[in-house]
């Protein structure tokens, strides 16, 4: 991709990484992604915002060849697919300061060794001028690293923010144009690396409140035009209560355990319960992520496998223990053989959950009528509950 212009001065520049599938090793990317990193030409001083993966180094340092001088390298988060490339940069540009929070000053040069004397720590609110143009610095912590800030370009109303509002999303348009495809490509990517820290995001959409923003401009996915669709979709999700929603992982050996979960699911639906439900075994983890935001009851279903739970179940538990959703049950559903301390094991492992654990169901071999009249019961507990709460 060759730099794209957004306004007077200023391009998007970076790359469209549309085979990347898997992020940390860890998360699915199903529709690619990309690494934006943005120039502005003041008419004194010219800043690049952010790098990309050290992968698309080419690219990058292909958009800048005709440009001549670069007086500051903004890094809003240290985190290496925005700027890994830097140390290129900071070559290629020996006059460049690397301006960063002092956080990310340490991370920068623990993680890329670039000299402590190219750094230029910004406070909170601190401006830098371009001349014609205002950069300003606003902390914005635990999105999703301690270090992370956003750049508020005063002139043109522009706020850029990195993996704040960003979507992992490989697309040529430069702008959202799809605005149902944005949404859960971000509510996605909010689930997996910004819910255990919804409190303090909640805190840093106040501080941007603050500011008027006629367009938001991130470091993954598409540039948002209308900054109100994505900010009122993150006010949904940093302060909505759960939803009407159990949400269902489970895996199954040998057809039982699925024949508990099957009637669950119906007895649920039934009393008006929403189900969102995720067989571990073939599930996409970034969509388990994703119920988690609005679920208000978790119900894990697993058989019992060497006395615990199947290690699929347990590794489910880590993650929603990881990602601290603000469900308010949990229960477990499964089969077991002889015997074995599942429930036991699973309840130890979410102690980041604040929940309330609903009697679990259990049964030996494959379930019997009064199985099938534990899960009825179950269902209207849960429903009982959700109703009570006023969870719609
Ligand atoms: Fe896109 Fe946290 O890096």
């Amino acid at each position: 991709m060759f730099a794209r212009k957004i306004s007077d001065r200023i391009f998007c520049l970076g790359s469209v990484d549309w085979d990347r599938r898997l992020f940390d090793a860890l998360i699915p990317l199903p529709d690619g992604t990309s690494y934006n990193a943005y120039l502005i030409n003041g008419s004194e001083k010219t800043v690049l915002l952010d790098a990309v993966d050290p992968p698309m180094a080419p690219e990058l340092m292909a958009q800048l060849r005709d440009v001549p001088k670069i007086d500051f390298v903004v890094s809003h988060h240290a985190e290496q697919d925005h700027s890994g490339t830097i140390p290129k940069i900071l070559d290629t540009y020996p006059e460049a300061k690397l301006v960063c929070t002092p956080k990310a000053k340490g991370m920068l040069v623990d993680l890329l060794q670039i000299p402590d004397e190219k750094c230029k720590t910004v406070e909170d609110g601190e401006s830098v001028s371009l001349g014609d143009k205002t950069l300003k610095f606003i902390y914005t912590p635990w999105v999703h690293w301690p270090e992370t800030m956003v750049t508020w370009l005063e002139e043109d109303r522009i706020l850029f923010s990195c993996d704040f509002f960003g979507s992992h999303i490989a697309s040529t348009d430069l702008f959202v144009t799809d605005e149902g495809r944005v949404y859960e490509a971000a509510k996605r990517y909010f689930a997996e690396i910004m819910m255990p820290f919804r409190s303090i995001i909640k805190k840093n959409l106040e501080k941007l409140a603050l500011y008027p923003i006629e367009m938001i401009a991130p470091s993954h996915g598409q540039i948002y035009a209308n900054p109100a669709f994505i900010l009122d979709a993150y006010n949904d999700w940093v302060n909505g209560t759960p939803k009407n929603v159990v949400v269902l992982p489970y895996v199954s050996m040998h057809e039982s355990t699925k024949q508990m979960v099957d009637h669950l699911v119906a007895s649920l639906v039934d009393k008006g319960v929403r189900v969102e439900l995720f067989n571990l075994a073939v599930t996409d983890i970034g969509k388990l992520a994703m119920a988690l935001v609005d679920a208000a009851t978790i119900v894990v279903g697993t058989p019992t496998v060497l006395a615990g739970p199947h290690p699929y179940a347990a590794y489910a538990a880590f993650l929603a223990n990881a990602l601290r959703p603000e469900a308010k049950f949990l229960s477990i559903v499964g089969s077991y053989g002889w015997g074995g301390k599942t429930v036991e094991i699973l309840a130890g492992m979410i102690p980041n959950l604040k929940v309330e654990v609903l009697d679990p169901v259990l049964c030996k071999g494959v379930p019997s009528q009064a199985t099938f009249t534990g899960l009825d019961e179950l269902a209207a507990t849960i429903a009982k509950k959700h109703a009570e709460n006023g969870f719609t």
